[in-house]
């Protein structure tokens, strides 16, 4: 039997709401049921472009539809916290923007709320639902690369530089770790299974007093090394490498959007791959069926719909993990935010 169509909502049409509706077009048993906004003629112009049923002119109004099943929030980060307590406060399931929270504290709370009523609660870091990862989850587990050794990231984009954007303003909990360094800071603790046991960092902070280069070194068990950084002030590589004992694996850029990755090893990878001297080379494609985020939606209203309070791909153990990393690198570097102190 078809499930009964899942209506979203969602607070916050800005930039990134549009990838969420783009996703949602293409899951059958899923509609954008209303859109709210604190300005309605931005809720109606979203509605249209993305065939949504209702338009809000405040968050208060949506939390509180009865015909809304769960909640995607695209608010600037220092809006996370008050937004998600809002819609887990109403029963509201609720998928929200990375980063969940500005920091751990905060991050906690939520979580403690969401499972005292009893609510779905998921960081939106789609990167770990996209198909490709699932074939470089299995080459780590075929040992495809031997023994894991090091782990190599860039995240670079040259931002707009206006102030008053979210990207360079500190009241809206700016800077480049916060807004790309969680994806490195997720993709290690996916690769590795675990949280680094050190870790050493530094950034550049510019004029407004955000991190506008932030380059960190993550000591995981063993030895092995994830060296990432992220950047408002030059555009990257954007590859995320995984070195082993044997050979890599090269998730292709951009690595938290990506569609394609590369094996190369020196093991046999059979009549596919392409031969080499000493090694063999195999890249494998998975295009997305949407703009990518269709598979944490998929992955969010399967687990609403199966009772559960959580992903098992984006746990809140893992969220509240890479918050308390992410403090603890913001007091290395010297970043705090104002409304923080
Ligand atoms: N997953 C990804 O690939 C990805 C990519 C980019 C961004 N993001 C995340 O998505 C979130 C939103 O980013 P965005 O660039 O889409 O944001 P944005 O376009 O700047 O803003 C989105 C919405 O947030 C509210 N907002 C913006 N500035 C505000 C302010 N100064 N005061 C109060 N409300 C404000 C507005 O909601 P109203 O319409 O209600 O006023 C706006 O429509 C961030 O947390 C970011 O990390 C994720």
């Amino acid at each position: 039997m078809a499930n009964r169509r899942f209506n979203w909502g969602i607070i916050g049409p800005g930039r990134i709401a549009h990838q969420f509706a783009d996703g949602l077009s293409v899951i059958e048993d899923a509609a954008l049921y209303a859109v709210a906004s604190s300005r309605l003629e931005r809720a109606k112009a979203f509605a249209e472009q993305h065939a949504g049923e209702k338009t809000y002119d405040s968050y208060e109004t949506l939390v509180n539809d009865p015909q809304v099943d769960a909640i995607y929030i695209a608010t600037p980060h220092r809006f996370h916290f008050d937004n998600a307590m809002l819609c887990l406060k109403a029963g509201k399931p609720v998928l929200c923007e990375k980063p969940l929270t500005v920091n751990a504290a905060e991050a906690q709370q939520l979580i403690e709320t969401a499972r005292a009523n009893n609510v779905f609660l998921m960081e939106a870091l789609w990167t770990r639902y996209l198909p490709i990862y699932q074939q470089v989850r299995q080459w780590l587990e075929a040992k495809a690369i031997g023994d894991l050794r090091l782990l190599v990231s860039t995240f670079g984009i040259n931002v707009p530089k206006d102030k008053e954007e979210r990207w360079l303003n500190p009241e809206l909990a700016g800077g480049t770790l916060l807004d790309m360094g969680v994806y490195p800071i997720a993709v290690s603790q996916w690769v590795m299974g675990q949280m680094p046991q050190s870790f050493s960092a530094t950034a550049y902070l510019g004029k407004t007093g955000v991190d506008e280069l932030t380059a960190a070194t993550l000591k995981y068990e063993n030895g092995v090394i994830s060296q990432f950084s992220s950047n408002f002030i030059s555009d990257n590589a954007n590859e995320f490498l995984i070195y082993g004992s044997t050979g890599h694996i090269r998730i292709h850029a951009n690595y938290w959007a990506a569609t394609q990755a590369t094996l190369v090893a020196q093991a046999t990878l059979g009549a596919q791959a392409t031969p080499g001297a000493n090694e063999q080379t195999l890249t494998v494609s998975k295009p997305f069926r949407g703009g990518g985020f269709e598979y944490q939606i998929e992955e969010a209203m399967r687990c609403i719909r199966a009772g559960r309070l959580e992903s098992p791909g984006m746990s809140q153990a893992h969220t509240l993990a890479n918050m308390e990393l992410m403090d603890k690198i913001r007091a290395e570097i010297g970043l705090k935010y104002p409304f923080e102190k």
